[in-house]
């Protein structure tokens, strides 16, 4: 009905006035081959023990992917110059491709190389949220680059922080899409 498209709208408009970064998942599905996912529903959920959040819609590859047990995957954090990453991995048509990738350890899955962050997970539980899963995973190893800035998603666009030096006012710098 259009009352429940226009809702659904202004739903995703409200919740996309929330500044989120994006973030990469690379899972090894069962043959071998590696699927990625871009995702910016992500949160950190606790410290003891060590868990994070994603929210994955529940009908994709991933969250079939991800309700495996004890499924393992890679959250990597990207930076401002990957946009084209972001987009890569957005879409289910999609081929896997690894000069995007890097590997951190010689089994599991890789990571996305020059990411500003990265995190080994493997699922703890899977949760049923309306149209998507909630999939709470516990973080094995982690690592950040805090040389490198991050691509930030808000309003359905992205932006990167630019922090200058001397008379120059900190800024935000709108990134063509
Ligand atoms: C910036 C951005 C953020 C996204 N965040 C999510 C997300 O958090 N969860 C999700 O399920 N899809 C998200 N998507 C959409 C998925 O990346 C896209 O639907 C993908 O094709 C799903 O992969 P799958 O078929 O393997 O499930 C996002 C897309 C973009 C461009």
């Amino acid at each position: 009905m259009a009352g429940d498209a226009n809702r659904s709208r202004q739903f995703r408009q409200v919740c996309g006035r929330f500044a989120t970064g994006v973030t990469v998942i690379l899972t090894e599905a069962e043959d071998g081959h590696i699927h990625g996912m871009t995702a910016n529903a992500f949160m950190s959920v606790s410290l003891e023990p060590l868990l994070i959040a994603v929210a994955v819609h529940r009908h994709g590859r991933m969250a079939q992917l991800m309700s495996r047990p004890d499924c393992t995957f890679t959250l990597s954090m990207l930076s401002h110059q990957q946009q084209h990453v972001a987009e890569a991995y957005a879409h289910s048509d999609r081929l896997p491709s690894a000069e995007h990738w890097e590997w951190p350890r010689a089994s599991g899955p890789p990571v996305i190389g020059q990411a500003q962050a990265w995190m080994r997970c493997r699922v703890d539980h899977v949760t049923d949220a309306g149209d998507h899963l909630l999939v709470v995973s516990q973080a094995l190893a982690f690592q950040a680059d805090t040389s490198r800035t991050p691509l930030v998603f808000y309003g359905g666009r992205y932006w990167e922080y630019l922090e200058r030096q001397g008379d120059w006012a900190d800024d935000w710098l709108l990134l063509e899409r």
